[in-house]
């Protein structure tokens, strides 16, 4: 079992590149299946996630491979089967995602149910009801879904909850769908721009992403492409938390402040300095950070619930008290209870929770609870006075490349044990 153990209380000095956005490269490498083709993806991150969706890929008869540090070849011209196992799908949760690709590429697919997950329930019946809209049949008896669709006609989708999930499936679909699917309600993720220029670079007409209605015409064959993913935001925001918590000077290469503004706001407000330019984000932290208005958590542009987790850690030592408000998931509080094994003082009650500034933070042994939550315990560890053993660090392994190196180019006291 991997550990990472944090020795914290000192500033933080270094440079680090931001990693390839999992949120992205998931809905990319489900995309990769309109192609029938060869795809090149550059800056792909290797992640637990991307692993789980080669497996995906390959139990669909595709190939993968990696050519280099960051760069993932996929081969889609063997697909071979429409049918997502049952495992595959427990392993990663936004596994639905290939629910629409796989439709408008063979007119059928069958997944099971993603169920629930550490973040609370994982609904997906806007995808269903959306795909359904388009003409496919969808059977969900038994907690499998057997979905048929020998053709998917394009048509106004309105969903009710800008969800990116959903919003990225219908994307896919509407891509094998004749005539225009029009996504009213689409979320508006930079993720989901950079799912539009991906399939735009396969010569697909999709138009609208990052506003809150999207066009695509379908029905267009697709074909080859080489395409860099977009550099991760919440990776970013995991850092800018990291030396917000510890204290210190960072420079995040490859960061882009557009796609993280609520985030610098917050930061900003407790005190941080923080400058963008075209090679990244470089942030200084210098005193105690100052308590901030209440952070809510939104759909974009709104605060991220991705990054709620890595500000509260940040926020554990602060000067006063601040509110949190989570309204995305119901389970996402997960990480309070380890961060109070560290000191610090957190009360939740339903959707809010409220950090009280302590003085000092002390190293526990802590468990992670899910993949931001684990983030989280880093990043307060960073300020925790003496040593911190971080267990169950599986989770982070689905959404950061290696924490441990980058928290170590940023200049923290972190290594990785294996016990
Ligand atoms: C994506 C991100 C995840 C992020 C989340 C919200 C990926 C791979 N994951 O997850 O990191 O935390 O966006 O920004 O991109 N909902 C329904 N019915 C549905 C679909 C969603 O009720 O059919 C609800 C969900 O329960 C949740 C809200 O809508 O409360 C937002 O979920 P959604 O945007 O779909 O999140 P994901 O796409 O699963």
């Amino acid at each position: 079992m991997s550990h990472i153990v944090v020795r914290g209380g000192s500033r933080l000095k270094g440079e680090a590149e931001i990693q390839g956005a999992k949120n992205s490269v998931l809905p990319i490498l489900a995309a990769t299946l309109l192609t029938a083709g060869q795809v090149e993806l550059r800056g792909c991150p290797r992640l637990r996630d991307v692993d789980a969706s080669i497996r995906i890929l390959e139990g669909l008869g595709c190939a993968a491979r990696w050519e280099g540090e960051d760069v993932l070849s996929v081969d889609t011209r063997d697909l071979s089967g429409c049918a997502v196992s049952e495992a595959l799908m427990r392993e990663m949760r936004s596994s639905a995602i290939f629910l629409g690709a796989i439709l408008a590429r063979c007119g059928q697919a069958e997944l099971s149910y993603p169920g629930g997950c550490e973040l609370g329930p994982r609904p997906i019946d806007l995808h269903i009801s959306g795909l359904r809209d388009l003409g496919a049949e969808i059977d969900d008896a038994g907690g499998v879904l057997h979905c048929k669709a020998p053709r998917l006609q394009g048509r106004e989708i309105v969903l009710s909850i800008p969800s990116v999930g959903a919003t990225e499936n219908l994307m896919l679909a509407a891509c094998g769908a004749r005539g225009v699917t029009t996504i009213v309600g689409a979320a508006r993720e930079p993720e989901i721009v950079d799912l539009q220029n991906f399939l735009a670079a396969c010569g697909a007409r999709v138009s609208g992403a990052g506003s809150s209605t999207v066009s695509v015409e379908g029905g267009k064959p697709l074909h080859d492409c080489t395409y860099a993913v977009m550099p991760d935001r919440i990776a970013a925001a995991t850092y800018l938390c990291a030396a917000a918590s510890a204290g210190g000077e960072v420079f995040l290469r490859r960061a882009r402040e557009e796609h993280l503004s609520t985030v610098t706001a917050v930061l900003r407000e407790a005190g941080c300095s923080i400058r963008s330019g075209g090679e990244g984000i470089a942030c200084i932290c210098r005193d105690r950070l100052k308590a901030v208005r209440p952070v809510r958590t939104a759909p974009y542009p709104g605060f991220p619930t991705d990054a709620q987790a890595i500000l509260m850690a940040a926020m554990l030592r602060c000067r006063g008290a601040v509110m949190f408000e989570e309204n995305m998931f119901e389970n996402r509080y997960r990480h309070v209870d380890e961060l109070a094994r560290m000191g610090a003082d957190v009360r939740v009650s339903g959707r809010a929770a409220v950090v009280t500034g302590v003085e000092r933070l002390h190293g526990a042994p802590v468990r992670c609870t899910d993949l931001r939550g684990g983030a989280a315990l880093c990043v307060a560890a960073l300020a925790a006075e003496g040593e911190t053993e971080v267990s169950e660090t599986s989770h982070i392994a689905r959404g950061y490349e290696d924490i441990v190196r980058d928290l170590r180019d940023l200049g923290a006291d972190v290594l990785r044990t294996e016990h």
